[in-house]
């Protein structure tokens, strides 16, 4: 046997130390080889699990037509059921004028997504971001409201059919904004109050009755104060919605995590299971785990990623399978982490499941075991 195929074997079996105990407190750190993991390149990819397991693998990305990353693409047709327009579906990129719209990148994916036997998870109809000028400069409740109803109905009503889920409110709540009950400050609270969030849900749900609808949102996982605080708020959020009947499926978990941060296992387990005990499902729709400081070598950093990814995952799995799971990206050479976290070491981030060269990380061996779990 070579040294190199030795170093392989090694990593490989660290794997899948890894994928079996995935709340194992302490995982040794062999050295091993940067190279790719030739084992792990044989092993079906991620897609093929939810054949068995129902759990539909989705990763987030650009769209065809303004992507010249082929090689990527092609990547993303191989390991995902589910493709996740990155910014494809948002308000600015859809409806830049009042009634103006432009669907070509959604088409682009919708059109990928049907070529490769793929859904499109639709991203995102009600955000504060993303928005154009226009939007951000409503200032009344008729004006949002007529934006809302045109916006929502046309988006949803022309990919009927093609779409897994729809994120139709992305990230409602926000403490350090100091409104009542933590709304977040957006130009649609500001205009319609919180009943927003119930007119997007029932605009979408009219323009496509069968669809899952997600309420999406993230920082709720470690122990921190802001996120308990998130965690308390998101659910008031939701029990208040559930009282109401607003037409909400699924809590989608964005799942942004960082390596150095410890889970508050136990409550996010209650949280967890009381968003579940209101009959919502849930969904993993951007995980990736920054290593923005984690130090050591690139082994180790996928490792330390790796095995956080495995324990939130078996947080999440603990209380209910979720319906997706999502990476917000496939590969480390497009992340958008990258815009704003820089390592003190200079070397790139590593939060995804597929290194730069598209080669197989341990965090991909982790999700490969949670897709058939
Ligand atoms: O397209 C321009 C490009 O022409 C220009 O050269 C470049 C210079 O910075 O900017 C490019 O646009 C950027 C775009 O990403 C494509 O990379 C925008 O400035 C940038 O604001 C945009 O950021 C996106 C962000 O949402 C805002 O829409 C990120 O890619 C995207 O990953 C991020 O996704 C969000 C989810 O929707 C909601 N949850 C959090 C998640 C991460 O922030």
């Amino acid at each position: 046997m070579t040294r190199t195929m030795q170093h392989a074997l090694s990593r490989r079996s660290a794997v899948l130390k890894l994928a079996s105990f995935a709340a194992a407190p302490a995982i040794a750190m062999r050295p091993v080889s940067a190279q790719s993991d030739f084992r792990l390149e044989l092993e079906p990819p991620l897609r093929s699990r939810s054949r068995v397991s129902g759990i539909k693998f989705g990763c987030a990305g650009g769209a065809p037509n303004v992507q010249p990353d082929r090689i990527l693409l092609e990547k993303f047709a191989i390991e995902a059921d589910i493709f996740v327009p990155e910014g494809s579906l948002k308000w600015e990129t859809t409806e830049p004028q009042p009634d103006v719209f432009d669907f070509s990148e959604g088409d682009s994916i919708a059109a990928f997504a049907t070529r490769n036997d793929m859904l499109v998870h639709g991203h995102t109809l009600v955000w504060y971001a993303a928005i154009p000028q226009w939007v951000a400069q409503l200032t009344t409740g008729q004006a949002a409201r007529a934006a809302l109803e045109r916006h929502i109905s046309t988006e949803v009503s022309r990919y009927r059919g093609r779409i897994w889920a729809w994120d139709v409110v992305n990230e409602a709540i926000e403490p350090d904004d100091r409104l009542d009950n933590d709304y977040r400050n957006s130009v649609w609270f500001r205009c319609l109050g919180a009943e927003y969030i119930d007119l997007a849900f029932r605009l979408a749900r009219a323009a496509d009755p069968k669809t899952p609808l997600c309420l999406s949102d993230y920082g709720i996982e470690y122990a921190t104060p802001t996120a308990q605080r998130r965690r308390q708020s998101l659910l008031a959020l939701l029990q208040q919605l559930r009282n109401r009947n607003t037409p909400i499926d699924s809590l989608a978990l964005q799942s942004h995590l960082n390596a150095h941060q410890v889970f508050d296992r136990a409550a996010l387990t209650d949280f967890l299971r009381s968003v579940v005990k209101l009959g919502y499902r849930l969904a993993i729709t951007e995980l990736d785990v920054n290593d923005v400081k984690i130090a050591g070598s690139v082994p180790e950093r996928d490792l330390a990623v790796a095995r956080h990814a495995a324990e939130y995952l078996d947080i999440v799995f603990s209380v209910e399978r979720p319906m997706s799971v999502a990476t917000w990206g496939l590969s480390d050479r497009a992340t958008w982490l990258r815009m704003y976290y820089k390592r003190a070491d200079g070397a790139l981030l590593r939060p995804l499941p597929l290194d730069a060269d598209l080669n197989r990380k341990p965090m991909w061996a982790v999700l490969a075991k949670y897709m058939t779990a």
